[in-house]
């Protein structure tokens, strides 16, 4: 048997998540670079089983994160694929395809499953969040994806600190920080938010919900920290 049919290696684990509904979701996860020095250092320091749980325990928090205590509420997802691939970037989700770089994890200095974890956590928002019908603005769909990994405490040292960033909408931790000050004006902001932009997206939202514009939002954030 050729070598790389040796490492490629997969599994497919179910959950039974709310057995009253039938909902479950399986998780494949597929090394197709483990002869590459990230895909050994991924078998060596994270492994399938941390995959495993990461995958389950992120999937169980993106749906408390967003209120969505029923199947109904959510997508409709059943499998969610993981692939350790070799490619550059950090990690990207396509059709409920999680892609992680071994370049990435390669070179990572820090603490490499506390980062996996954030990771996943980020990519796994991107499978269950509503885009508003693709018309969301791509920072807030990014900005949400790294509120629940802010949520869930896995806090690289590059983030910016809360009050830091140029505009709302810039993406990333930006967004999640002034996201994370909009949640502390009205608990479940997020939540409500993601689930108001299932059909369409449109500003007001911030409107109908704290009752302020986006704009005032963010320059009464800024004034709260640089003021
Ligand atoms: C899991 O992934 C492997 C490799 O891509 C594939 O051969 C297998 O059919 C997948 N299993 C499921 C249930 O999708
Ligand atoms: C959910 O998706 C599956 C295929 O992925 C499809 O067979 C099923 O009809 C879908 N259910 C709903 C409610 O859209
Ligand atoms: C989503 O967008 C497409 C293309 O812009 C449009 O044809 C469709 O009606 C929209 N769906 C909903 C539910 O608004």
């Amino acid at each position: 048997m050729p070598k790389h049919m040796i490492m490629f290696i997969s599994f497919v684990l179910t959950i039974a998540v709310v057995p009253e509904t039938g909902a479950t979701v399986k998780y494949n996860i597929t090394n197709t670079a483990a002869e590459t020095s990230g895909g050994v250092r991924y078998e060596n320091q994270i492994g399938f089983e941390y995959s495993k749980h990461t995958l389950k325990s992120s999937n169980l928090f993106i749906w408390r994160i967003f209120q969505q205590k029923n199947k109904a509420d959510r997508a409709n997802v059943t499998l969610v694929h993981l692939f350790i691939d070799d490619m550059d970037g950090v990690a990207y989700c396509e059709d409920n395809e999680i892609h992680v770089s071994t370049n990435y994890i390669a070179g990572y200095q820090d603490d490499l499953k506390k980062e996996f974890s954030g990771v996943v956590y980020h990519e796994m928002t991107h499978v269950w969040q509503w885009n508003g019908n693709d018309s969301a603005p791509q920072g807030l769909i990014e900005g949400i994806a790294d509120f629940v990994r802010l949520k869930a405490g896995y806090i690289p040292s590059h983030w910016v600190q809360p009050g830091q960033g140029d505009q709302w909408d810039q993406g990333y931790d930006v967004t999640a920080r002034f996201l994370d000050h909009c949640e502390g004006l009205r608990n479940g902001f997020v939540a409500q938010l993601n689930k108001k932009m299932q059909y369409g997206y449109s500003v007001d939202y911030f409107v109908d919900l704290v009752g302020k514009t986006v704009d005032l939002l963010w320059s009464e954030y800024k004034a709260a920290y640089n003021g």
